[in-house]
């Protein structure tokens, strides 16, 4: 458990009736806490900042003092940075260790430092990998992995702030990314609760009666409710949302209790999943005031190909964007941010998550449920494209969102299918300044796989998806567009430089240290290229089967500037290079 011990609980299910008698336990441990801090204070002792000058880090500021003796100087070792650095969770990766704080730090905040505890008392600071916002009361930092006979329980500080001492028995436990609950999101009536370790068939639902959610409310007094799933798949288990717990502007932490075969409840798994009792107030839109096209993703470092990509789409009606973020360092941020101030409606969603592509889906569905009549998910490097629209002579202008209007009277239609072409690097050596849609122009003969538009409304309640494929509820069906009405241009395969930087962050999601020979048989991997990052000689030429410049001339008759020529979204990509 993690509650302190001179906390008060209150324990509101029928379920612990024993723990009441506990809490009386824990009142008596706690008074008497409370009467020896008393003692400590008055002798002005219990403040003790140890500081370790054993040249483990110059980087670490000595002081003079090394025992302060009041609240007063503790305030001044901050520099006046209040309040200090408030680690809440840590979840430890194959590769990182990832903290959460329930202090708010922004995006590359660079003067922050890893402190980990030896086993003879001894401290060790690491600069802090990365660091960025979260939701909207938390932030996270990245840490590398503790060395060998160094706790993983790290502490986070200012680079120059005095190195506190921890007492080994007090350190925090550490959340195992195999077994934890690390996402939860309010919808409607119930709750969403992303957990790892459940170990559950894969693309089958589960029963929702072996499961159960625990909602742990307020810091100091700790209350605890329990509810009951009402479905449950794959990493996701739904619970009903406590009636307390609604409207209520604070947050609760959310975990998951797992019913064994016999009945009998386990404790409830370890979490770092919350959620804002606000959240539950939605500005309920009726189906007309909703948009009616968004776009989920999911990216890591494709910055610079976002413009061109959010601008076309927009022009086709795409009206609202979540972009998960997957530790991105390329200034996405940035780009997010100015395309909002030229009137797209862009967000941005933090996703730190390894191997959760699913899970990042199912959430997106369930936050675009409240705004969006229709969502399609596809990645930054696929285009729809309108073949027809061009043959006929009329512009494209919004017609993927008509495509989907069409539909939305229609009951029995959950999802719109597209069929993809993948394109080759069309003979080109260097990333085409004047984007991917009038750069790459020669693709493979056949269509490949498709994507998907969905009705968040009618997917099943389980969210049981494969990326993305949701299951839809009983009775609801989908439509495959053919492919002289209908296309996603992929831009699957560009010029080496961009393909190798896409081929490392495939393998990464399957492997640790990409060069190992795993995953070969992935749907992902480029035939004939195996695990080398290796230009092949012939890369430019490959995957090129049919000239294909329908899009190319679509884009540049809708776009270009007419006397220079210039697309809305070059010169972003000249800054780049
Ligand atoms: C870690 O601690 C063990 C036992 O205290 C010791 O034998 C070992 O040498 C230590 N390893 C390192 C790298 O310090
Ligand atoms: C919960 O959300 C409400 C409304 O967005 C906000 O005012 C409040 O500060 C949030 N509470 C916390 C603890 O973040
Ligand atoms: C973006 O969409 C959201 C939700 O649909 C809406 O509340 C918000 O006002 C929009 N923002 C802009 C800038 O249009
Ligand atoms: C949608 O329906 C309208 C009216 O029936 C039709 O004119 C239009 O071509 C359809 N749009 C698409 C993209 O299918
Ligand atoms: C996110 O990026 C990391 C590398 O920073 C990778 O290991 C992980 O698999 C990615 N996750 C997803 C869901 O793409």
């Amino acid at each position: 458990m993690d509650y302190e011990n001179g906390k008060k609980r209150k324990v509101r299910n029928r379920h612990q009736l024993k723990t009441q008698l506990l809490s009386l336990r824990y009142l008596i441990v706690c008074l008497c806490c409370f009467f020896v801090l008393l003692f400590f204070l008055s002798s002005g002792k219990v403040f003790t900042l140890s500081v370790r000058s054993d040249s483990l880090r110059p980087s670490l500021r000595v002081p003079a003092l090394s025992v302060l003796s009041s609240m007063d100087s503790i305030h001044r070792s901050f520099h006046g940075r209040f309040p200090p650095l408030r680690v809440e969770d840590r979840v430890k990766f194959p590769d990182h260790l990832l903290l959460i704080l329930s202090t708010r730090i922004g995006k590359g905040e660079k003067n922050l430092v890893c402190v980990y505890h030896g086993v003879k008392e001894e401290t060790l600071a690491l600069p802090a990998i990365s660091t960025d916002e979260f939701d909207e009361f938390r932030s996270i930092a990245r840490c590398p992995n503790a060395p060998l006979n160094f706790s993983s329980s790290v502490d986070l500080q200012f680079h120059g702030d005095l190195v506190k001492k921890t007492k080994k028995q007090k350190q925090s436990k550490v959340h195992n990314w195999e077994k934890v609950g690390y996402e939860a999101v309010i919808d409607g009536d119930t709750v969403v609760v992303f957990v790892k370790g459940l170990n559950r068939r894969p693309h089958k639902e589960s029963d929702p009666s072996y499961y159960k959610c625990q909602f742990e409310i307020g810091k100091s007094d700790v209350e605890v409710l329990v509810t009951k799933a009402v479905a449950a798949a794959q990493e996701v288990v739904r619970c009903v949302l406590p009636e307390s717990l609604k409207l209520k502007a604070e947050t609760f932490k959310v975990s998951v209790i797992h019913i064994d075969p016999r009945g009998r409840s386990t404790p409830a798994l370890p979490s770092v999943a919350r959620i804002n009792g606000s959240d539950s107030i939605v500005k309920k839109k009726s189906g007309r005031n909703k948009h009616e096209l968004c776009v989920c993703t999911m990216l890591w470092n494709q910055a610079p190909f976002l413009r061109e990509w959010i601008m076309y789409h927009s022009w086709l009606g795409v009206e609202r964007w979540f972009i998960y973020d997957n530790n991105s360092d390329d200034g996405l941020q940035e780009e997010i941010g100015s395309l909002n101030g030229e009137g797209y409606n862009v967000s941005r969603h933090v996703w730190p998550w390894i191997k959760t592509q699913e899970a990042g889906f199912s959430h997106c569905a369930v936050r675009a449920k409240e705004e969006c009549n229709w969502v399609g998910f596809f990645d930054v490097d696929e285009f729809y494209y309108f073949p027809t629209h061009r043959s006929r002579g009329s512009p494209s202008k919004n017609a993927l969102r008509s495509l989907v209007s069409n539909y939305t009277s229609w009951e029995m239609v959950g999802e719109i299918r597209t069929e993809c072409h993948s394109f080759g690097p069309s003979g080109l050596t260097t990333v085409p300044s004047r984007g991917v849609t009038v750069g790459y122009t020669c693709r493979q003969a056949n269509p490949e796989r498709h994507k998907s538009i969905i009705r968040p409304e009618m997917v099943t309640s389980s969210l049981l998806n494969e990326v993305h494929h949701f299951q839809m509820k009983e009775g609801v069906g989908h439509l495959s567009l053919v492919e002289s009405v209908a296309v996603v241009n992929h831009y699957k395969y560009q010029v080496w430089e961009t393909f190798k930087a896409k081929f490392y962050r495939r393998v990464a999601t399957y492997v640790v240290d990409w060069r190992e020979n795993q995953n070969q048989g992935s749907k992902d991997r480029a035939p004939g290229l195996g695990t080398e990052a290796v230009e092949p000689v012939d890369w430019k030429r490959r995957f090129c089967e049919v000239w294909d410049t329908g899009l190319k001339d679509l884009v540049l008759s809708s776009f270009a500037d007419g006397v220079a020529g210039y697309l809305p979204w070059q010169r972003q990509l000249q800054e780049q290079e």
